[in-house]
């Protein structure tokens, strides 16, 4: 078992390798180098990040570890090749696809990531699950971004792998991403040893602002302070540096990202109609409520000032309010 697991470990070091070159040298990589070039992914970026491409054939791989002495059922176990769904054999799992080799917290090749270069689902195809892949204890870049994230106290959690890739030529080196999978405690647990401040840079869209939304609570049982980059016009991060440049960028998402409390209250906000009395009114309760669970008097008090002067209410009865949230929930 640990030398198939060796076996696996090897073999995706060669197949980083193998799909780096041949995104380099092959002739019918070429759209795909174009491709990335459009994305703003030059030569520079493709060695850094290791990128790579896998060709259309169904065998490149799959003949490729053969000639290097590989198993092919050990290496269908470690998910670089597929059963075939019609007849007995192996094919390879990465088609036609981008590839982005993903790291362990060693640094070693543990999983790849495969991008379509056109529309068609699904839009990235991951590794699956193995003896040495785990999407909810991984993080894309953490072996890369660890030295920043010790040195800044701070670790910036994306989306996607192009959001990391793109803030890194941005000059945000502390940018990790989790696996197309939700933040996980275990995640949480392993970014608590490097920091203690998290920025959240999730997509713009609803679903990434939901995701945010989400994550608030899981960050800070595990102790983190947190802070989120609120994207405009549903932008993901990626397409903001593209549309905005990266001075803007780290200006106004990274160092402008604004405290989980203040996230909460926009966040709120989409839910409610605030043009209508009543509206107003429920707002205003349920942002009550987030200020209440906040710790900090003074910090309560800040924000409830804040509120009070929007909304034309006294502070008093904003507290009267708090506090009797407070003793209600028992806080
Ligand atoms: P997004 O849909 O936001 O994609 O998914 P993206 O990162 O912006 O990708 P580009 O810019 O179109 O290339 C965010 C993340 O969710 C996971 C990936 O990790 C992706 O980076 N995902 C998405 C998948 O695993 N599979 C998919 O089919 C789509
Ligand atoms: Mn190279
Ligand atoms: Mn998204
Ligand atoms: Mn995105
Ligand atoms: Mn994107």
């Amino acid at each position: 078992f640990q030398r198939e697991k060796r076996n696996i470990l090897e073999a995706h070091e060669y197949s980083a390798k193998l799909y780096h070159y041949l995104l380099q040298n092959l002739e019918i990589a070429k759209s795909a180098k174009e491709y990335l070039l459009a994305r703003g992914l030059g030569d520079a970026l493709i060695e850094q990040f290791g990128i790579g491409y896998a060709p259309p054939r169904w065998d490149t791989l799959a003949q490729a570890l053969d000639r290097k002495g590989y198993d092919a059922s050990e290496m269908e176990t470690g998910g670089l090749l597929s059963k075939r769904q019609d007849a007995e054999g192996v094919v390879d799992r990465f088609r036609d696809r981008i590839m982005f080799p993903i790291q362990d917290a060693k640094g070693q090749t543990i999983a790849f990531a495969g991008r379509l270069l056109s529309d068609g689902q699904p839009k990235y195809l991951n590794s699956p699950e193995t003896a040495l892949f785990s999407k909810s204890r991984t993080l894309y870049r953490l072996h890369e971004a660890r030295s920043a994230i010790r040195k800044t106290g701070q670790v910036v959690l994306f989306e996607g792998y192009m959001d990391v890739i793109k803030a890194w030529s941005a000059g945000v080196h502390n940018g990790v991403a989790t696996m197309g999978t939700a933040l996980t405690n275990e995640h949480a647990a392993l970014l608590r040893r490097f920091a203690d401040e998290v920025i959240l840079c999730y997509d713009g869209d609803d679903a990434g602002q939901a995701a945010a939304h989400k994550s608030i609570p899981l960050l800070e049982t595990a102790g983190f302070r947190v802070r989120v980059s609120v994207l405009p016009n549903r932008l993901d991060p990626d397409e903001y540096i593209s549309g905005y440049g990266p001075e803007q960028f780290v200006r106004e998402m990274i160092e402008g990202a604004v405290s989980a409390v203040k996230f909460q209250l926009i966040y709120l906000r989409k839910s409610h109609i605030l043009l209508e009395e009543d509206g107003r009114i429920r707002y205003l309760r349920d942002a009550v409520r987030v200020v209440a669970r906040r710790d900090s008097p003074m910090e309560r008090e800040l924000l409830l000032k804040e509120l009070a002067q929007e909304f034309g209410v006294s502070l008093d009865t904003l507290k009267q309010e708090s506090l009797e949230f407070r003793q209600r929930e028992k806080l």
